[in-house]
């Protein structure tokens, strides 16, 4: 027998978040939803996904809540797998970087690196706190001291190892150029390769001994291995890479796709392909950035307490609900609004009122005129035709869609079917056929037809919602494995008459939704304190709105929550849909970047403002505009004429730098 294809597929490792929130979800159950389709197709599936545990901020966080880092890690393992599991996710694998068996091969990847020559030893520079043991970039200083203590900082530098990057920059820049699958979609690839890899690559720093929690060099153990070069080694620790059992790596590497948000596409491109070459080994085939879900036009985030939860959405209308609303709201690769509005709009629209009624009404008709039990086809009509042609190119549609990760085309075209199917009961009008003897064999086949796309649609949706499926052959009587099997949709006409329906619930929950969300906003409010005290966060206070005062006085104190920094444009570029929007790439020192939209289009063009050092509101709450999400502000001032002059800095102040 031929052996099966492959199709190893992962997610990121989650930063350990008792309060995963929808956003959270939406990379999870892409690689779930594509993990399922693969299989479905006959591909021996691998799907990865597992927590990110190092570092200083848990180290922290472990430490406020009184906890030893690993205790507070496993709590929140077990919470995070508990969500999963809500969600219907069905891993192979669930890697912990605390995990023994991923540490030791950290430690071998590390010292490999050093053995050859890509690691050296050197020193970091910042500045100090002594009494808190920390180095702190100057954009982190707060009024020139110390953020946490408030005690001065001396200039000093911290033994480090660095990763020579450098070396491997012409390289990748070859790489990408001849693979243009490798990163999806398309302008990620340009974003990395002008923003990133053309400026040229700094050597990275790859260890710290500022702190204690993360994966020891086993060859100099006052140095903890760089979180970043930890948790990428995930994707082939947890494949057994240069271990005892490698068979699994053997197997699944190269992985087919890694899923990752939009944010770390730079670290999977750029970074995580070097190590992998200087490593000898092959790049995963793919690396796919997704768009951000945003909410109110915001990245979620506990910070700007605009944060959605899943359980309280799955406990109201079922986690299939959530996941087609996921796959199908947002284009794959593009940001998205999520709105409890939307989401209770498709359901009433595409799942109660397109297929939850469409699987009804077939059901009771089949069991109004035929007693229950599913015709034989016998006289056909002029409309069949067209149903049938849709039915049988619909596999190929759906499969180039699902490849190319186009979850939400893929169930438009699925949705399409159910459309079709409508339409044909409005067409063939089966009332009236039932009420002539004589038009019988013409309703045995409308019925029988319907029946079988019914049996189809089921297999199509099952990757996305795979609570659903079962609810529906359920109701057509298909027991039979073979008929809810990929196969079987590729030429109508496998479900075999005789088969006994029986009218079950309704598939969804038809709601009002005005009421509803009246409801939702006080359950939800009950239900995200409670997430939030399991998370151990104190339930934060709602800022009452103020009228605005006709001259509101700033006080120092307001005043000094703005952060003032210069900033480096690096990139800049027309945004699409704007005629005043310029959007910039801001180099913001310590390798950071930062995405700022300005209404400046008609004061400068995108040429004229690379390479300018410019005043940026660096605290600002993201925003969107023109369907780009802005991560602060540039201060300008204005002339008479109301031209606009870009405040800037002179040269020698470095990105990052503080501006009071
Ligand atoms: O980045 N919309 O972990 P993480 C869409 N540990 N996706 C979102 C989202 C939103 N609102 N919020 C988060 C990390 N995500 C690292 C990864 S991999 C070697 C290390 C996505 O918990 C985010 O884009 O911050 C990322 O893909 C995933 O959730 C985990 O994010």
């Amino acid at each position: 027998m031929a052996e099966k294809k492959t199709f190893y597929i992962t997610t990121p490792i989650y930063y350990p978040s008792g309060n995963m929130h929808i956003g959270h979800t939406y990379t999870t159950v892409a690689a779930d939803t594509m993990t399922r389709f693969k299989k479905m197709l006959g591909y021996d599936t691998y799907f990865l996904t597992g927590t990110d545990e190092h570092g200083q901020k848990i180290e922290t966080k472990a430490a406020e809540a009184g906890k030893t880092p690993q205790q507070f890690v496993d709590d929140i393992v077990a919470e995070t797998k508990r969500l999963w599991k809500l969600m219907n996710i069905e891993y192979d694998d669930f890697i912990r970087t605390t995990d023994e068996r991923h540490m030791v091969i950290v430690q071998k990847i590390f010292r490999k690196f050093y053995e050859q020559g890509d690691i050296y030893k050197s020193s970091y520079e910042g500045m100090y706190c002594t009494p808190c043991e920390s180095f702190w970039t100057p954009s982190q200083l707060k009024d020139g001291c110390c953020p946490d203590c408030g005690r001065p900082v001396q200039k000093m530098s911290e033994e480090a190892y660095f990763f020579r990057m450098s070396k491997y920059q012409d390289w990748l820049i070859d790489y990408i150029e001849t693979h243009p699958d490798f990163i999806q979609p398309p302008s990620r690839a340009n974003e990395m390769l002008n923003n990133f890899l053309r400026p040229g690559l700094q050597d990275l720093c790859v260890s710290r001994t500022s702190f204690k929690w993360g994966v020891p060099v086993d060859f100099d153990e006052k140095h903890v291995v760089y979180v970043w070069i930890d948790a990428l080694s995930n994707y082939i620790t947890a494949l057994g890479y240069l271990s005892g059992d490698d068979h699994l790596y053997k197997k699944y590497w190269p992985a087919d796709i890694h899923l990752v948000g939009k944010e770390i596409v730079r670290f999977h491109t750029i970074y995580w392909p070097i190590m992998l070459h200087a490593l000898g080994e092959p790049l995963p085939k793919q690396v796919f950035g997704h768009g951000w879900m945003l909410f109110g036009g915001d990245k979620m985030s506990k910070s700007k307490g605009n944060i959605e939860y899943a359980q309280p959405i799955v406990k109201r209308y079922g986690v299939d609900t959530l996941r087609y609303y996921l796959m199908r709201e947002m284009p794959f690769g593009a940001d998205g609004n999520y709105t409890n509005e939307a989401l209770l709009t498709r359901m009433n629209a595409d799942l109660v009122n397109d297929l939850g009624n469409l699987v009804s009404r077939t059901v009771a008709m089949i069991e109004k005129y035929f007693d229950g039990v599913v015709p034989a086809p016998a006289e056909s009509g002029e409309q069949d035709a067209a149903l049938i042609e849709r039915f049988e190119a619909l596999p190929d549609i759906v499969e180039k869609q699902m490849d190319a990760l186009q979850f939400s085309v893929a169930l438009s075209e699925i949705w399409k079917l159910i459309g079709d199917c409508n339409r044909y009961i409005d067409q063939t009008e089966p009332w009236k056929l039932g009420k002539d003897e004589a038009l019988k064999p013409r309703l045995q086949t409308v019925l029988y037809n319907l029946a079988e796309c019914i049996r189809a649609i089921a297999v199509y949706i099952a990757p996305t919602m795979p609570a659903t499926p079962e609810k529906i052959y359920a109701q057509l009587g298909v027991t039979d494995p073979a008929l809810k099997t990929w196969e079987s949709v590729k030429k109508f006409g496998a479900l075999v008459p005789g088969t006994k329906v029986c009218k079950g619930e309704a598939l969804f929950p038809r709601v009002d939704i005005k009421k509803e969300l009246e409801s939702i906003a006080a359950e939800h409010e009950a239900e995200n304190a409670k997430l939030e005290a399991l998370a151990g966060k104190k339930p934060e206070k709602k800022e009452e709105k103020k009228p605005a005062a006709e001259t509101p006085v700033a006080t120092y104190d307001d005043f000094v929550k703005i952060k003032l920094i210069a900033a480096k444009v690096i990139a800049c570029e027309k945004v699409k849909k704007s005629e005043k929007l310029l959007k910039e790439t801001l180099d913001i020192g310590n390798g950071q970047t930062r995405t700022v939209c300005s209404g400046i289009a008609k004061h400068y063009t995108p040429e004229e403002m690379v390479g300018k050092t410019v005043v940026l509101v660096a605290n600002l709450a993201p925003r969107k505009m023109a369907g780009e999400v802005s991560e602060g502000m540039l201060l300008c001032a204005e002339g008479p004429d109301g031209t606009l002059k870009l405040l800037t800095v002179e040269d020698g102040i470095a990105p990052g730098s503080e501006i009071s």
